[in-house]
């Protein structure tokens, strides 16, 4: 009995309660009415334009196969163009038809802190906890992420930015793909350029990979050195780090030493 409950748990553990796509999918069908062109059977009005010449993308078609990747990217692309400020990003972001994580999502996860802050922290995606509060880096990975910062008198409160490189949770907490990394690259980059911050930190590697999708580096390699980035909405370029993420540390409690290393850095570099 014990067995299969813990059989159920790691079920559950691994998703199998989650939504994976929002329709099912009968893949007997699918066989029987393939299309020699799979591209030919999108109907037109997936992507049209409006008065206003925006790209209008309607999410009862937001399936990836529907919209083309670059199509989604544009129009990700001229929804934060339009952002001025902080609230405006959100609120497109919020109306935002182009990423399907948000069809499953319970919440928009943006960001918490001061947005002030010299200091900005870009993680991965929302998990349960976030997507359940909509506040990033609020479940037990978030504690150990506070507690890191606080060590070098850094809190969310007053001189600490938090936000992610994807903003709604991925079902069964899988990795982003890279389609929804690029989609949502265009908000992470208006973010940053509305925060201008002294100092980037890139915490864990979906996060270095939006911010550098040519770069195939990985945090070992890059972690306690300082690098400048640029991006289109900045006209200047920034200085920006990377750290192991605080669930990696969960699992290799081994690795704390180093990022205890990591911090004396960022806080030398940030007292220089
Ligand atoms: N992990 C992340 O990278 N971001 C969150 O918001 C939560 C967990």
């Amino acid at each position: 009995m014990q067995e299969l409950l813990n059989t159920l748990d790691n079920f559950v553990r691994a998703g199998v309660d989650e939504i994976i796509q929002d329709k099912a999918r009968n893949l007997l069908e699918e066989q029987h009415n393939k299309q020699p062109n799979n591209t030919k059977i999108i109907k037109q009005d997936v992507a049209s334009k409006n008065t206003n010449n925006q790209l209008n993308i309607k999410k009862e078609n937001l399936i990836s196969e529907a919209v083309p990747t670059n199509k989604l990217i544009l129009a990700a692309k001229d929804a934060a163009d339009k952002a001025g400020n902080l609230e405006e990003l959100k609120a497109n972001l919020a109306s935002f038809d182009g990423c399907a994580l948000a069809k499953t999502a319970n919440n928009l996860v943006f960001a918490d802190g001061n947005e002030n802050s010299d200091l900005l922290l870009i993680g991965e995606a929302p998990g349960a906890s976030e997507d359940e509060q909509g506040i990033p880096f609020c479940g037990i990975s978030g504690k150990l992420l506070d507690d890191i910062f606080k060590a070098i008198d850094r809190k969310r409160e007053t001189n600490l930015y938090i936000t992610n490189s994807i903003f709604w949770r991925p079902p069964g907490n899988r990795r982003p793909t890279a389609e929804e990394i690029a989609v949502c690259r265009p908000f992470v980059e208006k973010h940053i350029a509305l925060i201008d911050p002294q100092l980037i930190i890139l915490v864990g590697s979906t996060a270095l990979n939006s911010i550098f999708p040519e770069n195939e580096q990985t945090i070992s390699k890059i972690r306690g050195t300082f690098m400048k980035y640029k991006n289109p909405y900045l006209d200047k370029e920034l200085d920006i780090t990377a750290i192991f993420h605080p669930s990696y540390l969960l699992r290799q409690p081994g690795k704390k030493a180093v990022m205890w290393d990591d911090m004396l850095k960022v806080r030398n570099f940030l007292q220089g």
